[in-house]
């Protein structure tokens, strides 16, 4: 071996242990910034959340945040609309809802009766404005970790699978 390859040796040897060591350091320093940054956005969060909920009319806590500004009047429930939201439903919805039981969203049996047909249609409109600002989808946001996502609905979607969720009561969803 020659006198190079040696000093080569032991070099690696004793750069091994400093080189993990700085990482470990490096590494524990990030980790503490990065705490420091969550709690601070999670001040700024808890402050921005008084705020909005301030700032939310009586329409927009009854009826959700979103494009639905005039509540949406619903009657008898229409079988044929009904029919067409169990199919969008089914395509778009069930990845994370499931009628009668919790996934990795809530149970949307009996929606409609826990919450007004409008606000419905704006979660499924509007989720990002909702989750960030309307008290009770923040809740839930709290109690599933996961955010809704925006699908790109249309209205005339949305409407039919609020008009299916009608179909799906707390009564049928225990049936389920
Ligand atoms: C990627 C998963 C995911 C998809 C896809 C998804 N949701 Fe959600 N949804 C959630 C989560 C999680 C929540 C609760 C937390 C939140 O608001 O982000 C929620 C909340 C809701 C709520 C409010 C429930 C309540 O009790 O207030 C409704 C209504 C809703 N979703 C309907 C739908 C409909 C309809 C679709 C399909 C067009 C859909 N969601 C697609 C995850 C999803």
């Amino acid at each position: 071996m020659s006198p190079n390859a040696v000093y080569h040796a032991a070099f690696q040897l004793v750069r091994g242990p400093f080189v993990l060591g700085l990482c470990a350091g490096v590494l524990a320093g990030c980790t503490r910034s990065e705490k420091g940054e969550a709690a601070e956005a999670k001040t700024e969060a808890a402050e921005a959340h008084e705020s909005h909920e301030d700032e939310l009319t009586p329409f927009q806590l009854k009826n959700g945040i979103g494009p639905i500004t005039e509540e949406v009047k619903v009657g008898p429930v229409d079988k044929g609309l009904a029919a067409q939201g169990e199919k969008a439903f089914s395509a778009k919805c069930t990845a994370c809802h499931k009628i009668g039981e919790k996934y990795v969203g809530p149970a949307l049996g009996g929606v409609t009766e826990r919450r007004t047909p409008t606000y419905v249609m704006n979660m499924i409109l509007n989720p990002q404005e909702m989750y960030e600002k309307h008290p009770v989808a923040r809740e839930l946001l709290g109690e599933f970790m996961t955010q809704m996502p925006n699908l790109g609905l249309t209205r005339d979607e949305a409407r039919a699978i609020m008009e299916y969720l009608r179909t799906q009561g707390a009564a049928a969803a225990a049936a389920k």
